[in-house]
């Protein structure tokens, strides 16, 4: 694999299966090889579309492609267990939508049928291989604002989004937290770990999913974080990061982010822009290029979206949800 193209797979053939897709389609050391669908013909389109050449009506005829070096699951959560399970079981790798699985039980078997089969296993949370988000996280690091002491973030859309709607939808794993609060938690466990406790608020809909949600996790070090999601309402969706010596803004989009602000106690503001050359801000092709990375240096997983912390971001999530009420029909915890 060191010197070929990386060639995927893609599962399911809906909205984010077509971006992913087509930013692949950019990249010269990525070839999509194959498509499959629950039915023939979704497949049979997605691939004149993008122009890829084998086409599956089922998900088990991809699971026994030999020629598919990593399948990229972009059911609805629901699904992404029996998906992604299926293609590890057949020795395939996987680079698995967000929320990973819909609880931190189903997250602990995909991650333990990857170690265990010896196959690549990454959680598509594309925010942690955004270029400016990795230049956040390495000021921090350096101690640009000192001991971090709190985060606030959030992530709201308008919608109106009608009952039918996958977000709405509790067959699907409707509801605010898992599609969207995923990525405030999941910025906010980037910079502080696992939080030892949480409470939460949540409105919920008739069909009991969480219209909006909001958390305050908190750490033995003292630390805080406030995390909020809707999908009533269209929030800022922007995160502020406080430390000990400073602070750091981050304008809307902040888990794609164009441009952030550091606050430096007794210094001017510093802003921090992207780089041109990294192309798009919403491009997902920084989380396929770490894929094809560590596939080609033989890694396991990825140390940018490393499954200890998606396993950590689960349980926070799972937290969230006993808190607030909500719970799927048929889930086992
Ligand atoms: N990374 C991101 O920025 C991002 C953005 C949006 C969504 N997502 C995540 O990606 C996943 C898919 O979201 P989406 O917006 O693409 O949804 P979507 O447009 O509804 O597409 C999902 C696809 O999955 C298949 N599917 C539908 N119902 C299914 C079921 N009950 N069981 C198995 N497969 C089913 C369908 O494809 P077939 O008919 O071909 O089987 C459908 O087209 C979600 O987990 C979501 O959280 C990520």
């Amino acid at each position: 694999m060191t010197e070929q193209k990386v060639r995927w797979g893609i599962l399911a053939t809906g909205g984010i299966a077509a971006t992913f897709t087509a930013d692949l389609v950019d990249l010269p050391d990525a070839e999509v090889v194959a498509v499959a669908s629950r039915s023939p013909e979704p497949a049979k389109a997605f691939a004149e579309r993008f122009g890829i050449p084998r086409a599956y009506g089922d998900w088990e005829s991809l699971a026994r492609d030999e020629e598919v070096d990593v399948v990229y699951v972009a059911t609805p959560h629901t699904a992404h267990r029996a998906a992604a399970g299926l293609m590890l079981e057949a020795g395939r790798n996987v680079l698995c939508e967000k929320p990973f699985t819909l609880n931190a039980r189903e997250a602990g078997e995909l991650v333990a049928l990857a170690r265990d089969n010896g196959r690549f296993l990454m959680e598509a949370m594309w925010m942690y291989c955004h270029p400016m988000v990795r230049r956040l996280k390495a000021l921090v690091d350096d101690g640009a604002i000192g001991e971090v002491r709190s985060v606030q973030a959030d992530f709201g859309l308008a919608g109106p989004f009608a009952a039918s709607h996958r977000l709405r939808d509790p067959a699907l794993g409707g509801g605010a937290l898992l599609d969207l609060g995923v990525y405030p938690v999941s910025f906010t466990q980037l910079l502080l770990g696992e939080p030892s406790d949480v409470v939460a608020r949540a409105t919920l809909s008739e069909e009991r999913v969480d219209l909006q949600t909001g958390a305050l996790l908190s750490w033995d070090s003292g630390a805080l974080a406030s995390v909020h999601c809707s999908i009533v309402g269209g929030t800022a969706t922007s995160a502020s990061v406080t430390g000990s010596e400073g602070r750091i803004d981050i304008p809307y989009g902040f888990f794609f982010p164009d441009r952030f602000v550091l606050h430096r106690d007794g210094r001017d503001a510093e802003e921090f822009t992207a780089d041109p050359a990294d192309g798009p801000r919403n491009s997902l092709k920084h989380e396929a290029s770490e894929v094809m990375r560590a596939l080609r240096a033989g890694e396991s997983e990825s140390p940018l979206v490393p499954l200890d912390r998606t396993l950590a971001v689960m349980r926070t999530l799972d937290a969230i949800r006993d808190r607030v009420g909500v719970r799927y029909p048929g889930e086992v915890r």
